[in-house]
């Protein structure tokens, strides 16, 4: 047995590597997993190509948040079924929520996929591949309590060499009662802060300029020293002295490189403390930008969507982000038509997002998802038409404040991070402000990674647009 192994990993590895794409969907901790998905499988005599019809495995990391994410992905996955058709040795590969939440139906009931790996089980990966050549059916969905990827380094997929994720922890225990990530990624669990820092470093090292620290609720982050997670005041007095909270990762990271601008995302609205505003506030290198999604403007729809906040708490972190940081940037997430949702909850989400003055957001249509808490306990009595009618009114709102908030910044001086060519033309450069708004300017002689002074002299919804005044060398 041993030796025939011994032999695959030579042909694998040395013989012929196999081509390995790997395309992903969702949120931004997909993508980061992906990339430690390519560190494990390059590992095992895979190579990496951006080249479709050169793969010899192609792996979906996928995203189950709302139906139309999953449908979108199933019409993907026929479509590569029929190019298998085409050469027979072709792998395809689940990954992420959906291999989670469908299991061994995508194997068996659709025969879409040849490989169905849910997110805890990527160390697998070499294994699965190499048992579907023996025959046998390729599937590892177990959740773990433990597994953080700790110190794996991903290799960097599709990167502009500039920016970077790097996950501080994985899963969630908030059982949002609209979510199905707690089913699909399992417990949290915080990675350990020395391999967090390690990854920045190296990022630092290789020219990076900025990292995004992510997590599904990053104010949670606990690290001890090992083992899985416990509430603060559940460690021993000992352990809460040795503890690292977010707070204190967020100043451990920012010390790093004090000319590498640090992100997080995403923080959530019962969670996020004084501690870590006020680290955020003391050094310059971490972006005054919080992403706090708020779901509903009505706390009777919070309470069912148990989310563990009033619309009053949510105005109070509001109003205390911009008491410490006057200008910092604030994003949010929406959801139109929750269960019962009335026109006057609706009527408190518009409300809502006025009286926050979001520079941008996020906007959904509730989706239900089987399993949740939502699908068992509440009927999904929103009609389309009502979700999409909401929905509409509330992007018209948001759409309006983050003009107004964009044309005062016209005749500002934003310090951008430069990311690349900008989307139209490659005589614009375009990179991001503090507050992380997209602004665009004439090239010049400006490249990516570098800093500039820039002046807004336009501005639309979503856009900034001036011109460059000066190269900033430090931060
Ligand atoms: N329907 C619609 N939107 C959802 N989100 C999460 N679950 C659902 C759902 N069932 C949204 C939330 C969350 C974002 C990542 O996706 O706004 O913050
Ligand atoms: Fe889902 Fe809520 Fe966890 Fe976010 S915090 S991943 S919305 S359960």
């Amino acid at each position: 047995m041993e030796s025939t192994l011994v032999k695959k990993e030579y042909s694998d590895k040395v013989i012929k590597p196999k081509n390995l794409y790997i395309e992903s969907y969702g949120c931004a901790m997909n993508f980061a997993d992906s990339e430690v998905v390519a560190s494990i499988l390059t590992q095992n005599g895979y190579a990496t190509t951006n080249v479709e019809e050169d793969a010899d495995v192609i792996l979906i990391n996928t995203c189950s948040i709302r139906d139309n994410a999953e449908q979108r992905i199933k019409h993907r996955l026929i479509h590569l079924r029929a190019n298998k058709k085409r050469n027979n040795e072709l792998v395809i590969g689940i990954l992420g929520c959906m291999a989670e939440r469908l299991k061994k139906n995508l194997l068996e009931d659709e025969k879409l996929v040849d490989i169905v790996a849910g997110p805890d089980s990527y160390r697998d990966l070499p294994k699965l591949l190499d048992e579907l050549e023996d025959g046998h059916k390729a599937i590892n969905v177990i959740l773990s309590l433990e597994e953080t990827y700790a110190e794996i380094s991903p290799i960097r997929l599709n990167s502009n060499g500039v920016t970077a994720f790097v996950s501080i922890m994985r899963g969630c225990d908030n059982m949002c009662s609209f979510c199905v990530v707690p089913f699909t990624r399992g417990r949290e669990r915080s990675r350990s802060a020395e391999s967090i820092i390690n990854e920045v470093k190296e990022l630092s090292v290789l020219g990076y300029k900025e990292v995004t620290l992510l997590g599904q609720n990053v104010d949670s982050y606990l690290w001890f020293g090992g083992g899985p997670k416990k509430e603060f005041n559940k460690l021993s007095i000992e352990e809460q002295e040795q503890s690292i909270n977010f707070a204190k990762l967020l100043e451990m990271v920012a010390l790093i490189d004090p000319n590498m601008r640090i992100r997080f995302s995403t923080s959530h609205p019962k969670d996020i403390t004084d501690d870590v505003l006020f680290t955020m506030a003391k050094y310059v290198n971490i972006c005054k930008y919080v992403h706090l999604p708020a779901q509903s403007g009505s706390s009777r729809v919070l309470e069912l969507m148990n989310r563990n906040y009033s619309r009053e708490w949510y105005m109070g972190k509001v109003n205390r982000i911009r008491e410490i940081m006057p200008n910092c940037g604030i994003s949010c997430d929406i959801i139109s038509g929750f269960c019962t949702e009335t026109e006057a909850d609706h009527a408190e989400t518009l409300s809502l997002i006025e009286l926050s003055q979001f520079d941008f957001s996020y906007m959904y249509k509730y989706s239900e998802r089987p399993g949740t808490m939502a699908a068992r306990k509440f009927a999904d009595d929103v009609s389309e038409d009502d979700k999409g009618k909401r929905l509409q009114e509330i992007i018209q709102i948001q759409n309006s404040v983050s003009k107004q908030k964009n044309a005062a910044r016209v005749g500002k001086v934003l310090r951008v991070l430069i990311e690349g060519y900008s989307k139209k033309s490659e005589d614009d450069l375009k990179g991001r402000c503090d507050e992380n708004m997209v602004v665009v300017f004439p090239k010049e002689n400006y490249k990516a990674g570098q800093y500039v002074d820039v002046v807004i002299e336009r501005s639309s919804t979503t856009t900034l647009v001036g011109r460059a005044l000066n190269l900033v060398l430090t931060l």
